[in-house]
């Protein structure tokens, strides 16, 4: 029997929050999301209360997932400040992972524990192959001997399901705590893997950030030497808040070279620095065809753009990719060219970049002790 929303409200409404009202009368409550068994929505509370929430949150979590016809459930504690309220210390935002400030001023981004470095792949643009590159960087990084996770933050259009041909849904710990899927040695999540690839991604702001902490913080990681985070494409209100929930060390900007994706691409630099993220560099993407049959070099694009812009905007350049018929069909069929031709040309190059990518975030602008995130007013 299919669960629907009307059934989860009708659940929710026998709950009370921590004041005595009933959970759904108390405008805490963002928006449902029922999705073919799946059941994921968040409570909006004031910072100062966090703690009183938890278990209310748990009870829910407990109660969707009792209904008949529900897989799994997620509910995500947002915290709110009020307006003019003492700001949360960075040892009580510590102390509680759930609570996570409105405002971009409030955060103040721990580390994930047993990760060393997170960075970004990100590009101003969509479609330029952010993900492409963002798994084989990643499986570049493994083959320089890093153990690498990979985040799949870009909740609206997830990816890596496909790029790595994920079916199976990841296994719980505990009840509350999810595993990250195994694939080609790479520990790996996406919302992708608890909702359908049809499913169209409504999210409300605060979800996406609750979603976003969550799968930092409630996925069990274990030690990584690298996160790979693919970051959703644009550089709106959206994009520049997920940079600032992720505790980045560095980020790749991925451009194609055409004038267009350069402007995307400097936008996407100026936000990182905005959030005094360090860029570790840009890598241009489908820079150039090479003909598979006479092997004659086209530059389609007018190949050398993202090269010249990185220079001029005084960040690193990381390296250049064809664009090449095998990289899509492997890339499209979850067989990544870098696990799975990883003698070929194409394997060769991303492990280049991942090198240079490993260089900057040790000796680099990430060795740095950079300030992690912003705080802006
Ligand atoms: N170097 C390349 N050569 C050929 N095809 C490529 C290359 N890089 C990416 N592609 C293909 O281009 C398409 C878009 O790539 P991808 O999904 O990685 O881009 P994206 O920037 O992550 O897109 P989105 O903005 O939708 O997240 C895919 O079909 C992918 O296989
Ligand atoms: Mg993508």
């Amino acid at each position: 029997m299919a669960v629907s929303k009307q059934d989860v409200l009708a659940a929710l409404a026998k709950l009370s929050s921590p004041d005595g009202r009933a959970l759904t009368d108390g405008r805490v409550l963002s928006d449902v999301v029922v999705s073919d068994g799946k059941v994921f929505f968040s409570l909006t509370v004031d910072a100062a209360a966090v703690k009183a929430w938890e278990p209310v949150r748990k009870r829910a979590e407990d109660a969707v997932r009792s209904l008949p016809g529900v897989q799994s459930a997620l509910v995500a504690l947002t915290a709110e400040r009020a307006p003019g309220a003492a700001r949360p210390t960075q040892a009580a935002q510590r102390a509680q992972p759930h609570a996570r400030a409105a405002h971009p001023a409030d955060k103040v981004q721990p580390g994930i524990p047993g990760v060393e470095a997170v960075i970004a792949v990100a590009s101003g643009k969509g479609g330029v192959g952010k993900s492409t590159t963002a798994v084989n960087l990643a499986l570049g990084l493994r083959d320089l001997g890093l153990k690498v996770g990979m985040l799949d933050a870009d909740i609206y259009g997830p990816s890596l399901p496909k790029l790595l041909a994920v079916r199976e849904k990841p296994q719980t710990i505990g009840g509350t705590r999810l595993k990250p899927i195994d694939r080609y040695g790479l520990s790996v999540m996406s919302i992708g893997f608890l909702i359908d690839e049809e499913t169209p991604m409504i999210w409300r702001g605060p979800m996406v950030m609750s979603a976003i902490t969550q799968m930092l913080r409630d996925v069990e990681w274990g030690n990584l030497d690298v996160m790979v985070v693919d970051m959703p494409p644009g550089t709106g209100d959206a994009q520049l808040t997920m940079a600032q929930q992720v505790p980045l060390k560095g980020a790749v900007i991925v451009s194609t070279p055409q004038d267009l994706a350069l402007i995307d691409a400097r936008r996407g630099v100026a936000m990182f620095k905005r959030v005094n993220v360090p860029v570790l560099g840009v890598v241009e993407n489908m820079s150039y065809f090479l003909c598979p049959t006479c092997g004659t070099r086209s530059d389609i694009f007018g190949h050398g753009g993202a090269q010249k812009e990185a220079e001029r905007l005084g960040v690193p350049f990381l390296g250049e990719v064809p664009l090449h018929m095998s990289i899509r069909e492997k890339s499209d069929a979850g067989l990544p060219v870098v696990a799975t031709v990883p003698d070929g040309d194409h394997a060769r190059i991303y492990r280049d970049i991942a090198g240079k990518v490993l260089a900057q975030l040790r000796g680099g602008a990430g060795g740095r002790a950079a300030p992690r995130i912003v705080i802006e007013a």
